[in-house]
């Protein structure tokens, strides 16, 4: 097996992921020598067409169909399968010196190929991010494509719905562009408002996470492609993300994130679970045996398939052996580790035989049990992309993903406005979307010219919907657009107008943490201007997570519409107007500074290179994450988790509560009791009335999102999961829930109560599944 000089491959990592320039690489001195990766050797694929073998009869169950195969499978047929290549020409890492094999079979552009077996009709596994919808590598000609709101935006439609369809239609657009793996299911939980990535994952709470990413999940397979579930695990921040080690108890961690993923597992069922970059508790996580082996196959009996992150294998034995079942994007990784050299450990008796038909057989487990034999791809047909229909899917989601965070009676837009003043992030033009492998790219392409100065994790994309036309059509107010460069002309137009609506912009990407809370590039001031000039400002704000709002109380209203996707423009507009009631509630807490997280100073350097060693404290705060931190140290956020306002009135009545099952079950009424139609998010925290030995003082137990007319009322049940009722004991492996009384507690957020009632429970001891 040949491999890429050292140097050469750390340059060509780095080159990517830290978003150095070509020229860089140049400036380091580095030698780039034309390298091909140790394929595996070529395999027979004259023999006699496959449609007839035992293993193709789809009556079978997938575990039946996989061991018929593998019994036909040769060793270097297995090793093909657990071997990925990145399926990008990826001259613009290397500065146009072929480092590997691209392999011109995969799509081009795209995140990864694994070749198929003809000889056995397996197909090839064709690999695309992420999680709101087909994206491009950085391309001078990306697919276009419908993108999602992120899946902070998603999250915060709290409707379970909206996500199984948003994943059902981005999941289309995967296999009509010829993908049946899609690398989505972000959902790391928020426990750092400064990631970069928190755009594409659910927010802070194991039960919100685990519903909405457990639901985009199902939606995406229900194109028979298989979705991943990412990035396990405790991967919360990108600041040197490739070496960061994450400490934190077993159970601490099975009462956060691996809570959340377990929720995902069991409503989504993913063929594959993408292993992270960061290392946890001393191991990488593509060689951790208690995050791959113990909690995930054996406690959660995951029967898919481990990949790693692009760059995130480090070993050949110890991955092997410790859970990773698929290298992934040759050639991210410093080796070849499970191509030439798992062969040689195998032969060697250092991984056995049986753990490579077990890796094997999971992929194949996945491929079976998502369709993908019975459902072959048939190349690029996105010509039959419905985008008109698709349009609707993500607007929908758009529209119930912004929240109202404030307003004192200027929303919607007054009808006698005469003029309306627009200002910032190129709201004339279109709207914002997050940075790195999970780009999207739209039809019509930037609306905006790209304002990064170099690389990955851009370009920073604006999408052609513009919030400002889709206003003007619906006003007959003079519109007009200042991009606030200019403050004092800015606030100068502002006093005249009727209404002035400021967007505010916090673009966030892969591989680069924000700095801090703070909106960049001075608009905080911007803002601070406009309302001083004249109090009937709006603010929209289009951010990756939390931010602070110092201008907050000189504003009359703020709408959070995240990253709200390729028809966001249209969205925002119809909220702004009330043809939308906002029905969106935030999913993570709003810090009011930085002060109040765990972690006011980011751990690790990113000056730091590949080969330091930094480490984070997860126990800080271990299970008690977001809302959970800010009870426990009675903290006040700036908005707590689950706020959101409406145009009309909801009242939330009749609360009742019983042990049912193994968990409690509520029951509840929720009224309209205004005069505009909308949807409520009614949470039920529960709480321990006596010290049960939680990590906080409440959680969140169930919700539910009830659309109504004015004046009507709708009844709702809701269970609660035992484990939310319980703690982890590690030693046992078990939920124990504590004889008590536990208080019920029906809320519109994490800080807003209405009312509540008290149930009793039994001991009780479950398994680690809950049961
Ligand atoms: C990201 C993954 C992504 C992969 C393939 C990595 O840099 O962390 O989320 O799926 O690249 O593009």
């Amino acid at each position: 097996m040949t491999s890429p000089p050292a140097v050469a491959r750390r340059a060509l990592r780095l080159a990517h992921k830290f978003a150095i320039s070509t020229a860089l690489i140049g400036t380091l001195g580095v030698s780039l020598l034309a390298f091909a990766a140790a394929a595996p050797a070529a395999l027979a694929q004259d023999a006699p067409a496959a449609a007839s073998q035992p293993w193709m009869d789809a009556s079978l169950d997938a575990a039946a169909r996989t061991d018929l195969v593998l019994k036909q499978m040769t060793q270097a047929e297995k090793l093909q399968l657990v071997f990925g290549y990145f399926s990008t020409n990826a001259n613009w890492m290397t500065g146009g010196t072929k480092l590997f094999t691209f392999n011109k079979d995969g799509m081009p552009d795209s995140a990864g190929y694994v070749p198929g077996i003809p000889r056995l009709g397996i197909p090839a596994q064709s690999q695309t991010d992420a999680g709101v919808g087909v994206a491009t590598q950085r391309s001078p000609t990306p697919r276009e494509r419908t993108a999602l709101p992120s899946g902070i935006a998603t999250a915060a439609t709290w409707n379970p719905s909206v996500a199984y369809a948003g994943g059902a239609m981005i999941g289309s657009e995967a296999r009509l562009s010829g993908f049946n793996v899609q690398l989505a299911g972000g959902m790391d939980l928020l426990r750092e408002a400064r990631n970069g990535r928190n755009f594409e994952y659910s927010g802070e709470d194991p039960w919100l996470a685990g519903v909405i990413t457990g639901n985009e999940i199902k939606g995406i397979q229900s194109n028979h492609i298989i979705s991943t579930m990412k990035h396990y695990a405790l991967n919360a921040q990108e600041t040197n993300r490739f070496t960061i080690d994450v400490k934190i108890a077993d159970q601490a961690a099975r009462q956060s994130d691996l809570l959340a993923f377990q929720f995902a597992n069991e409503i989504g069922k993913p063929g594959s679970v993408m292993c992270a970059y960061n290392r946890v508790n001393g191991y990488y996580s593509c060689e951790n045996a208690w995050l791959l082996n113990d909690v995930l196959k054996t406690d959660w009996g995951f029967k898919g398939y481990v990949m790693s992150d692009w760059g995130a294998t480090h070993s050949t034995v110890a991955a092997a052996n410790n859970g990773l079942d698929q290298e992934s994007g040759w050639a991210f990784d410093k080796s070849a580790y499970f191509a030439g050299a798992l062969q040689e450990a195998i032969n060697n008796g250092y991984v056995s035989e049986a753990r490579l038909d077990d890796m094997a057989r999971r992929i194949l487990w996945a491929m079976f049990d998502n369709g993908l034999f019975e459902h072959p791809l048939d190349g690029d047909q996105s010509a039959k992309i419905d985008r008109v229909a698709n349009g609707k899917v993500t607007q929908t989601d758009a529209e119930e993903a912004i929240v109202l965070l404030k307003n004192n009676g200027l929303l919607p837009v007054a009808k006698s406005a005469k003029s309306i003043l627009i200002v910032g992030a190129h709201a004339d033009v279109g709207v914002l979307s997050g940075g790195g492998s999970s780009q999207v790219y739209p039809v019509g392409g930037l609306a905006a010219p790209d304002e990064f100065p170099a690389g990955f994790p851009g370009p920073k994309v604006f999408y052609p919907s513009s919030p400002m036309k889709a206003l003007q059509a619906r006003t007959k107010a003079s519109v007009t657009y200042l991009d606030g460069k200019d403050v004092a002309a800015t606030a100068a137009a502002a006093a005249k107008a009727d209404l002035v609506i400021v967007f505010g912009e916090q673009w966030t990407g892969e591989s680069i943490d924000a700095p801090d809370l703070n909106l960049p590039l001075g608009q905080d001031a911007v803002i601070s201007a406009v309302a001083k000039a004249n109090p009937k400002t709006v603010v929209v704000l289009e951010t990756g997570g939390p931010v602070v709002m110092p201008w907050l109380n000189d504003v009359g209203a703020v709408l959070e519409a995240w990253y709200p996707g390729t028809s966001g423009g249209e969205a925002i507009a119809r909220v702004l107007t009330g043809e939308v009631n906002p029905s969106g509630h935030l999913p993570a807490t709003f810090p009011a500074s930085l002060a109040q997280t765990p972690r006011p100073v980011l751990d690790g350097d990113p000056k730091l290179d590949d080969n330091a060693h930094p480490h984070t404290d997860y126990d800080i705060e271990g299970a008690t994450v977001g809302y959970k931190w800010f009870d426990q140290k009675g903290l006040t956020p700036l908005f707590p988790f689950g706020h959101g306002l409406s145009y009309t009135t909801f009242s939330l009545s009749g609360l009742s509560a019983k042990a049912s099952g193994k968990g409690i079950s509520a029951t509840f009424t929720v009224k309209n009791t205004g005069k505009l139609a909308g949807a409520d998010v009614a949470q039920v925290y529960v709480s321990p009335v006596t010290a049960a030995g939680w990590e906080a003082p409440k959680r969140l137990g169930a919700f539910a999102k009830v659309s109504l007319k004015p004046g009507k009322s709708g009844k709702s049940t809701v269970t609660v999961d035992p484990r939310l009722l319980a703690t982890y004991n590690s030693a046992s492996k078990t939920w124990t829930i504590a004889a008590g009384d536990y208080k019920v507690i029906l809320a519109t957020s994490a800080t807003t109560p209405v009312s509540e009632v008290t149930v009793h429970l039994d001991a009780q001891t479950l398994d680690v599944n809950g049961q």
